[in-house]
C-alpha cells in the first residue's frame, strides 16, 4: 500500500490580527448589546481564564488545495475507489463496475465515526470493543451521501448527468453510496487502511436491512417485494449520523427524495401524493427508476416511505444486519446523537435539514444499563419522540409526537402511531413546533452538558416570518443555538420536557462595514473575531475533550472563501470566538469531524471537491487530492495530526 502522505497541504503563517490584545473588552454590556442574556447561557465560568486554542489561525482563501495551520499535517487516508481488500488492482475509474465498487470506498464521504478496536477482541465481540479507547487502531465508519455521475464518469455534463445515466452507471452509483467500514491503524508513516481486514465492509443500496419500531409492518411500508413492511434493501442520502455507548453506529437518511422518480400527482392516494411532494420526489429527478423499479413511484408508491429513517448497525460484527429505527421519525435526517447516563433514559437529538423544519428529541422508555448491551441495543426502538418549541425569552418545550394526544388524531388524518412517524413533519407542525433555519447537526458538549444546534441557513424565511430562535429573514449565513437542559453541568436533565436556550452565535462577518451584513456572536465582542475567524453555514460539529467546539461548514464559497473548520471555546471569555483551523479545496464542503479518544487525531471528510461551475469528469476544475491527469477529483478522508504528536488544538 502506498503511503498517501500529505503533499498538497499548504501550511500558513500567522494572520494579522492579534487576538490577545483584544480580550479585555467584553462583559455584560456586550451581552446586552448583542441581545443575549447571560441567565440563559450554559457558561458557568463568567470570569474564567480563556480556553487556550493554541494553533495559529489560517486565512480565508479559495484555491485548489487544502490548508492547515503550521505544525499540523494530514494523512490522505481514504479516497473514492480505494480498495478494502488486499489483492485488488489499481483504481481505474473508466473500468469501474458495480461488483468492484461494492468492495471499494464509496463516493462523497460525509459522517465519520471512529470506533476503537480492543486488540484482544475479535469480530463480533462488540461488547469488548465498545469499552476500548484505543486511539491507534480502530474502525473508520464513513457515510457516502450521494453520487454525482458528471464527476464520476466520462461523457456527462452536469445538466445531463441525472437524467441520462446508463444501467451500468446506475448500478455503480447504487454501490458507491451508503457507508463504508474500514479498519485503520497508525503506523510510522501515519494512518493507513488495513486492507483485507475481516471488519472491512460496504453497506450500499442493495444491503438487506430490517425495519423496526412502532411503524414497522404498517401498510404504508409494504411493497410488492416486501408485503411484510419489515424488510428493505439499502440506504441512501447518508449525511451525518451518530454513535451509541453500546458500540453501534447511526446512519442518517437525509435527501432520499431525489432518488425516486415519478410524478406524485399520479399517485392515487392523496396522503401519499402530499407526502412524496414534501420530500422532493419528482418526475425530473434522476432516472434510477428506469433501471430499478423500486425507484419509480408509479411502480412502487410506498417505497419512498421505507427511506428517511435513522439506521443503526454494529460495525464490530461484519455480518450484522442494519435496522431502520422508525421510532426516531421519518424526515430528512441530518443525524442523531445520543446522551447516555447510567440508570437514566437514553436521550437522542436530531435535526430535519430542510427550510422551516424542526429539531427533534427522542427519550427511551428503558434506562441505560452499562455492561448490558443486549438490553441497551433495544433502547432506541421504544420511547417517545418530541419536536422542539423555542419560545421568546429563552424558554423551550419538547412537544410529544404521540398518536391520540393533542391534535394527532384521526380527525387530523392520523390513523395510528405509524402515521405520526411517517408524516413526522406534518405532525410536528400541527402541534406547534418551531420552524427552524435548516437544522443540521445537534450535538451535546461532553464538558458543559449543553446541546448545540447547527442551523445552516434559510433563504426562504420571508420578512415577517422571523421568530426568536430564527431571528433573520433570508438567513444566508446560518447560526448556532445552545440548549440548556435544567440542572448543573454534567448533571443536566436532558429528559426534562422544558429547557432554556440562547443564541450561541450568528454566522457571518461581525466586523462587516454594512450593518445589515454584521452578525452578532453570542455573548462575544466582535473584536475577538479576526478577519478570518468568521464563517457561515455551520453543518457538522464535534467537541474536543476540553469542550471546545469544532464546526465544519458547507456554503462559505458564496461568501468568497473556502469551506473548512473553525474551533472555539464554549465557555469563558472567548466563548463563541472562532479561529480558522482548516480550509478545503474549491468546490468541496467539510464533514466529519471526528477525534480519536486521545484527541491527537482529527478525521475529516472532504466531500465533492471540484464541484463548482461547469466542472465535469472530463474537464474538472481541479484534480485534488491526486493532482494526476489520469485521475478525477476524489472525495477523501484526511487524518490530521500535530507534527509534535500533541493534542489537536491545545
Ligand atoms: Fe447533507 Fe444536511 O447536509
Ligand atoms: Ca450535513
Ligand atoms: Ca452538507
Amino acid at each position: 500500500m502506498t503511503s498517501h502522505k500529505d503533499e498538497n497541504a499548504a501550511s500558513e503563517q500567522p494572520t494579522s490580527l492579534t487576538r490577545r490584545s483584544l480580550f479585555k473588552v467584553i462583559g455584560a454590556a456586550t451581552a446586552a448589546a448583542t441581545g443575549t442574556s447571560l441567565l440563559t447561557s450554559c457558561s458557568e465560568q463568567k470570569n474564567s481564564t480563556a480556553t487556550n486554542l493554541g494553533f495559529k489561525e489560517i486565512p480565508h482563501k479559495l484555491d485548489f488545495q487544502h490548508h492547515l495551520p503550521n505544525g499540523y499535517s494530514a494523512d490522505l487516508l481514504l479516497r473514492w475507489g480505494d480498495p478494502l481488500d488486499a489483492f485488488t488492482g489499481a483504481f481505474v475509474p473508466e473500468r469501474l463496475d458495480a461488483k468492484e465498487q461494492s468492495r471499494r470506498f464509496g463516493y462523497n464521504n460525509d459522517f465519520i465515526a471512529y470506533m476503537p478496536l480492543d486488540p484482544d477482541a475479535a469480530p463480533g465481540e462488540g461488547d469488548k470493543h465498545s469499552l476500548s479507547r484505543n486511539s491507534e487502531r480502530g474502525l473508520l465508519c464513513v457515510n457516502h451521501e450521494y453520487t454525482q455521475p458528471h464527476l464520476m464518469f466520462t461523457g456527462y455534463t452536469e445538466a445531463s448527468a441525472n437524467r441520462g445515466t446508463s444501467d451500468e452507471h446506475i448500478a455503480v452509483e447504487q454501490q458507491a453510496c451508503g457507508h463504508s467500514v474500514v479498519e485503520i491503524e497508525q503506523t510510522a508513516d501515519g494512518w493507513q487502511p488495513v486492507l483485507g481486514s475481516p471488519y472491512n465492509r460496504r453497506i450500499t443500496l442493495t444491503t438487506a436491512m430490517a425495519i423496526v419500531g412502532a411503524a414497522a409492518g404498517d401498510k404504508r411500508l409494504q411493497t410488492g417485494e416486501d408485503p411484510s413492511g419489515t424488510q428493505v434493501l439499502g440506504t441512501v442520502g447518508n449525511c451525518a449520523g451518530g454513535k451509541t455507548p453500546w458500540g453501534t453506529v447511526l446512519i442518517a437518511e437525509e435527501g432520499f427524495g431525489g432518488a425516486f422518480q415519478g410524478d406524485p400527482d399520479n399517485v392515487a392516494d392523496e396522503v401519499e401524493a402530499r407526502n412524496h411532494h414534501a420530500f422532493g420526489v419528482d418526475k425530473g429527478n434522476r432516472n434510477w427508476g428506469d433501471y430499478d423499479r423500486r425507484f419509480d413511484i408509479t411502480a412502487e408508491p410506498n417505497e419512498p416511505n421505507r427511506f428517511g429513517w435513522m439506521v443503526e448497525y454494529d460495525p464490530y460484527d461484519p455480518n450484522s444486519k442494519p435496522r431502520k429505527l422508525t421510532g426516531l421519525g421519518r424526515f430528512e435526517h441530518e443525524g442523531f446523537t445520543v446522551v447516555s447516563k447510567p440508570g437514566e433514559p437514553i436521550v437522542a437529538y436530531g435535526g430535519d435539514d430542510d427550510e422551516h423544519q424542526f429539531v427533534y428529541r427522542f427519550v427511551s422508555s428503558g434506562t441505560f444499563q452499562p455492561g448490558n448491551n443486549t438490553y441497551n441495543r433495544e433502547l432506541l426502538t421504544e420511547g417517545t419522540l418530541y419536536a422542539g418549541q423555542f419560545n421568546e425569552g429563552g424558554s423551550g418545550i419538547w412537544l410529544p409526537l404521540v398518536f391520540g394526544q393533542g391534535l394527532l388524531t384521526p380527525e387530523n388524518g392520523f390513523r395510528n402511531q405509524a402515521d405520526v412517524l411517517i408524516d413526522c413533519r406534518r405532525a410536528a407542525r400541527l402541534i406547534g413546533a418551531t420552524p427552524m433555519d435548516r437544522p443540521e447537526d445537534v450535538e451535546t458538549n461532553p464538558v458543559n452538558d449543553c446541546t448545540y444546534v447547527m442551523l445552516t441557513k434559510n433563504k426562504k424565511r420571508a420578512t415577517g416570518e422571523e421568530n426568536a430562535a430564527n431571528p433573520r429573514a433570508r438567513n444566508a449565513a446560518g447560526h448556532v443555538l445552545e440548549i440548556v437542559p435544567p440542572g448543573r453541568s454534567g448533571l443536566r436533565d436532558h429528559a426534562s420536557n422544558t429547557f432554556r436556550w440562547n443564541t450561541f452565535l450568528l454566522g457571518g462577518n461581525p466586523n462587516a462595514e454594512d450593518p445589515a451584513e454584521r452578525g452578532a456572536y453570542g455573548q462575544q465582542n466582535p473584536a475577538n473575531i479576526s478577519a478570518h475567524g468568521w464563517f457561515a453555514n455551520p453543518d457538522n460539529v464535534a467537541f474536543d475533550s476540553r469542550g471546545n467546539m469544532w464546526i465544519a461548514t458547507d456554503g462559505c464559497e458564496s461568501f468568497g472563501f473556502h469551506d473548512g473548520l473553525w474551533a472555539m471555546a464554549t465557555e469563558g471569555e472567548l466563548r463563541a470566538a472562532p479561529k480558522h483551523f482548516f480550509g478545503c479545496p474549491e468546490g468541496a464542503e467539510i464533514c466529519g469531524p471526528e477525534f480519536t479518544p486521545d484527541g491527537k487525531t482529527l478525521f475529516i471528510s472532504v466531500q465533492h471537491p471540484a464541484d463548482a461551475g461547469d466542472s465535469t469528469y472530463d474537464n474538472p476544475l481541479h484534480r485534488w487530492p491526486d493532482n494526476d491527469p489520469k485521475m478525477p477529483p476524489r472525495p477523501s478522508v484526511l487524518a490530521i495530526r500535530r507534527q509534535d504528536g500533541g493534542s489537536i488544538g491545545s
